[in-house]
């Protein structure tokens, strides 16, 4: 296993933190009564503090993910994950990251937030990961690269072997982002966690699970990093009614998977129809549950859709991007609704 020296890449005030300890960290198990945790008595459905660890959700994940319970972190939502970590890796006004424009805009916004500098890789032309211009990039003081496969915008993985090189000569955290891992044929990186200690996998609830407004993210780590998030986020991070849900939703897992079924195919449904229209130039290759459009006049055609009541994103100003809308798959009514629209104002 490469391996890494936690303590040196940690922020070092946090290294004799004592965590806050809650009321349901003291006792678990059940008590007849409960006096500690200053709750109101009255059953209201919610009057009670929900499982600071969130237990019985990350058994049924580690089932799911083959990934240890100790190795999960739950987050509410991996934005909260990707703040943890920067907050936990980066030293504000001394640390840097590394990302990969055109990508998620959150690992920017979040390291800004942090005071933490952000040097910025281009993807290539394929948009996969310029190893080279990488390793130059990054100095003593970078601390976590951030990486996202599939990565949003573009929709395509990165190459595992060049994620597997930077694994290697870099030593701080390599963090990828699979947020729409479960769109994808191939196998996610989680298989690599015990090859790297210093390998973060963020995935998450949002998407494919078509959970969203819960806020449930993931962060599948070394448990010496699961331990250091667990000890720096807020005590009850996960909503009692959010575990819930998130507990029907992994028990309910066919149902799900068979929408991430209908999905990729008329994701490729999507492609084809989009791909014939006259405005459209290039829909690029996606394993994702959108698809990045490249067309004559992204503003135009934006803002003709906007009018027309369909909300798509508009990425033109994205490097690698110019002229680009990112289309997310819909339902199939959904979809044939914006090719309807688009094909009408081809005609106009
Ligand atoms: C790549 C990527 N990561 C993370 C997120 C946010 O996920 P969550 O809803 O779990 O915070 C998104 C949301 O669009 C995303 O595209």
């Amino acid at each position: 296993m490469k391996t890494i020296n936690l303590k040196e890449i940690m922020r070092p005030h946090l290294q004799g933190l004592a965590p806050y300890s809650s009321a349901r960290d003291d006792f678990q198990g059940q008590a007849q009564v409960y006096l500690d945790a200053n709750e109101n008595p009255f059953d209201t459905g919610f009057n009670r503090y929900p499982d600071p660890h969130q237990h019985e959700i990350k058994e049924r994940l580690s089932e799911i993910k083959s990934v240890s319970t100790e190795n999960i972190f739950l987050g509410n939502g991996s934005d909260e994950a990707i703040d943890l970590l920067l907050r936990a890796f980066c030293e504000p006004g001394k640390d840097s990251i590394v990302i990969l424009p055109p990508t998620y805009g959150m690992y920017k916004v979040s390291a800004k937030i942090n005071n933490i500098e952000v040097k910025e890789v281009l993807l290539d032309e394929n948009f996969d990961v310029d190893v080279d211009t990488i390793l130059m990039a990054i100095t003593p003081r970078t601390k976590l690269i951030f990486l996202c496969s599939p990565n949003n915008p573009t929709g395509n993985s990165l190459s595992p072997a060049r994620i597997r090189n930077i694994l290697d000569k870099f030593n701080g955290l390599v963090i990828v982002d699979e947020a729409y891992i479960d769109f994808i044929d191939g196998e996610s990186l989680t298989s690599l966690l015990g090859e790297y200690q210093n390998l973060v996998v963020l995935q998450t609830l949002s998407k494919a699970w078509g959970m969203a407004s819960l806020r449930l993210g993931m962060c599948l780590a070394h448990k010496e990093i699961i331990g250091l998030l667990n000890k720096i986020k807020p005590p009850y991070n996960i909503s009692g009614p959010n575990q819930q849900q998130a507990k029907f939703a992994i028990d309910h897992s066919d149902q799900f998977m068979e929408r991430v079924k209908a999905i990729k195919s008329q994701r490729e449904w999507l492609t084809g129809k989009l791909q014939s229209l006259p405005m459209v130039e290039r829909v690029f290759p996606s394993e994702a549950n959108f698809l990045l459009v490249k067309t004559k006049n992204a503003n135009a055609i934006y803002q003709y859709l906007t009018e027309q009541g369909i909300i798509v994103r508009n990425r033109s100003k994205e490097p690698g991007c110019e002229n680009c809308l990112r289309i997310t798959v819909g339902t199939k009514n959904e979809n044939e609704l914006l090719i309807k629209k688009l094909s009408d104002y081809e005609r106009t």
